[in-house]
């Protein structure tokens, strides 16, 4: 299986790369965020105990997550492999994550750090919009939907994320940049850390990304 980590920090452009690159090689694309706002829609126990870290722009505690994520990672969908978004995020859940695929005989093929200053991320945040049905990502005015307020993809309607409102935006940025410092870090020592310049455009950054984690350049038409 392929495991591509892609690591960066909030609005830095993990779930719009993430979505891109899953199609481009036809693996799953995890997003642990994804998951926990699924399971605060849906009213789950875990739904509920992550609504309490969310709101305040922290990190839902390390056993919740990584009990999620293998347990997405079980999914037959992900059998093939799966780019991770947003996950790991600490040191803990980097090591679970090793120990997890090292049980199954796999490893983390590829970590790639998408760098984007903070004044730009707060922007990114401050525009995104997302759909309601599947979390889909625009942002006004860099990636607007073609019809205003509707997902190009399944047509429902878009929405700001509760935790998109500037002081839980701030709150993200000063509690979560350490940790994935951290993260950073773990994969540089084992030596599959790349970065890519996040301040490009989109299309950019999928060209850049797509050859750090493949080695080859995309079709042009990609
Ligand atoms: P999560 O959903 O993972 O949020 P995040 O890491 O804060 O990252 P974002 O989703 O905000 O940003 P992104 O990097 O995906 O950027 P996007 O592509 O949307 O986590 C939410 C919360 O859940 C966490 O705060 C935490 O509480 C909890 N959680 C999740 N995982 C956890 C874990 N492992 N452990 C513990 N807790 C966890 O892009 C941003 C905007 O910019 C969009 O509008 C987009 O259209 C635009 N954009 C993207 N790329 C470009 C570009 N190149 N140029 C211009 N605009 C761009
Ligand atoms: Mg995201």
């Amino acid at each position: 299986m392929t495991v591509v980590v892609l690591l960066g920090a909030p609005g830095a452009g993990k779930g719009t790369q993430a979505a891109l690159l899953a199609e481009k090689l036809r693996i799953a694309h995890v997003a642990t965020g994804d998951l926990f706002r699924a399971a605060v829609r849906d009213g789950s126990p875990i739904g509920l105990e992550a609504r309490r870290f969310m709101e305040r722009g922290q990190l839902v505690p390390d056993d919740i997550t990584i009990r999620m994520l293998k347990d997405r990672l079980g999914k037959p969908d992900a059998a093939d492999g799966a780019i991770l978004d947003g996950f790991p995020r600490t040191s803990a859940q980097a090591a679970a994550l090793d120990n997890a695929l090292a049980e199954r005989g796999d490893r983390v093929d590829q970590a790639v750090h998408i760098e984007v200053p903070d004044d730009e991320l707060i922007r990114r945040m401050s525009g995104r919009w997302v759909c309601q049905a599947a979390g889909h990502v625009y942002n006004e005015p860099t990636n607007p939907p073609r019809v205003p307020g509707r997902c190009d993809i399944d047509g429902s309607s878009l929405i700001q994320r509760e935790d998109d409102k500037p002081d839980t935006i701030r709150a993200r940025l000063d509690l979560q940049l350490a940790s994935l410092r951290e993260v950073i870090d773990h994969y540089a020592r084992t030596g599959i850390l790349r970065s890519v310049d996040g301040l490009q455009s989109i299309d950019d950054v999928a060209r850049d990304l797509h050859s750090a984690v493949t080695g080859e350049r995309p079709p042009t038409d990609a």
